[in-house]
């Protein structure tokens, strides 16, 4: 497997609840490295820009007006496989599919309100990246 740096956002529902150290530890104990992260409040504007490829969805100004709502954690992890690996710990997008022991089996109260978003491929991981860190701030 190769090194990887993927892209993660621990979501409004989950800082609110104050779960960003729980998750947390089950990406470090799955083998990721938090090699940046950051605490901002993302506008509905910019929150839409991050989610365009849903624009046409049903739930997008939804998605959008929540991911506005509360602040959010900015992340990158690294590891070999991260971006597989990140999907495997966050688990299914319903909670209601996912596997035992997964961060959105255990903490996510809705598909909407999901706790966490993981990129999806390497390109996806190097574009959201981008949006929200500078290379600067990417100290491995
Ligand atoms: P995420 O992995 O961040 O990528 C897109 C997000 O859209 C997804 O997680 C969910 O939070 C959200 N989403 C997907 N399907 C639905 C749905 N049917 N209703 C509301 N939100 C959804």
């Amino acid at each position: 497997m190769p090194l990887e740096r993927t892209f993660s956002i621990i979501k409004p529902d989950a800082t609110r609840r104050n779960l960003t150290g729980k998750i947390n530890a089950k990406f470090e104990e799955a083998g990721l490295r938090i090699i940046a992260q950051k605490r901002i409040h993302l506008s509905k504007a910019q929150a839409g820009v991050f989610y365009k490829v849903h624009a046409e969805r049903p739930f997008y100004d939804e998605l959008c007006q929540f991911m506005a709502s509360e602040p959010i954690i900015c992340q990158v992890l690294e590891g070999e496989g991260a971006i597989s690996k990140n999907r495997e710990v966050m688990g299914a997008t319903n909670p209601a599919d996912a596997a035992v022991g997964t961060i959105r089996a255990d903490f996510a109260e809705s598909v909407g309100e999901n706790s966490v978003h993981g990129s999806d491929a390497p390109e996806t991981a190097a574009e959201e990246i981008a949006y929200f860190f500078s290379g600067l701030e990417l100290v491995g």
